[in-house]
């Protein structure tokens, strides 16, 4: 069995994590960590611990789960590879810079490292159709859909998307005339990397979603959208159980669940 400790345990990931992780018996549960209600029990001889550093060298877990926030998903990182503690990062709001970061930290310290925006397999099919679709559009814009309580924007998947959409066309167009913003921002904001890009991406915050996206592509005469629906945090747990049993056998760094599918 693999040994596993769930950071963010309490939380609307994290707690999933949890049920997941107590009905599989290829998991089990060592420790939960939480900043918040440190102490209530989230199994029968599983506590809640608010010190994340303390918590792992005590319960020595194969592998660690971080679902947390971006405010802190970096100094986590650290703490997870200095341990030399094998994780899977699902928070999102990590910079580019710090991702390479990470993959330096990893290597040095021969310790893998998973980190997936996202672990719906839907979601992965969605990025992988956009993929493709860009080789043949010349516009293109992105509309994610996230509930209320999130805390970046835009999401880890949109960036995700727009990335792997530049592979395929580096050069999409905004717009075809001159563009004034009467009301700023309702253009959304535009996603360029290396130059490359023009990718508008629009951000809807509201009660009501889980996570939604939709990818709209446009040339002369025609419009295909790409439309993923998140119904509820469930369809998570797969993506997590699978990078859970990779990064177990692994010592490399993966950015991306579709890199281990
Ligand atoms: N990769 C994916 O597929 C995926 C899917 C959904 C959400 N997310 C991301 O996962 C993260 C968590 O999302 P959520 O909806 O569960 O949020 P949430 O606010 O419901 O839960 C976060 C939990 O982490 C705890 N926490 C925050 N900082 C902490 C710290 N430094 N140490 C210990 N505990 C800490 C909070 O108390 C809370 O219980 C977000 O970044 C979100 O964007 C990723």
């Amino acid at each position: 069995m693999i040994k596993v400790a769930i950071v963010g345990a309490l939380g609307k990931m994290g707690s999933e994590v949890v049920k997941m992780t107590l009905n599989s018996p290829e998991f089990e549960l060592v420790c939960a960590v939480d900043k918040n209600n440190i102490g209530t029990n989230v199994a029968e001889d599983i506590a809640i611990e608010g010190d994340i550093e303390l918590a792992l060298l005590k319960s020595k877990p194969d592998v660690v789960v971080d679902f947390t926030q971006p405010s802190s998903i970096f100094e986590n990182i650290k703490t997870y590879l200095n341990l030399k503690t094998k994780a899977v990062i699902g928070t999102t709001g990590l910079s580019e810079d710090q991702i390479l970061e990470i993959e330096k930290m990893s290597k040095e310290n021969n310790t893998g490292i998973i980190i997936a925006p996202n672990f719906s397999i839907g979601a992965i099919l969605m990025m992988k159709f956009a993929r493709e679709a860009s080789k043949y559009f010349s516009n293109a814009e992105i509309i994610e859909y996230h509930h209320n309580q999130k805390k970046d924007a835009p999401s880890g998947t949109s960036i995700k998307t727009a990335q792997l959409m530049i592979e395929n066309n580096s050069d999409f167009k905004l717009g075809n005339c001159a563009e004034t913003e009467n009301i700023q921002g309702s253009r959304g904001g535009e996603f360029i990397q290396d130059n490359k890009g023009h990718i508008q991406i629009h951000s809807v915050r509201m009660p009501g979603f889980v996570a939604s996206q939709e990818v709209i592509f446009g040339s002369d005469g025609q419009v295909l959208k790409i439309h993923h629906d998140t119904i509820n945090r469930a369809c998570y747990m797969s993506g997590v159980a699978l990078a859970i049993k990779n990064v177990f056998n692994s010592n490399s760094f993966i950015y991306g669940l579709e890199n281990i599918l």
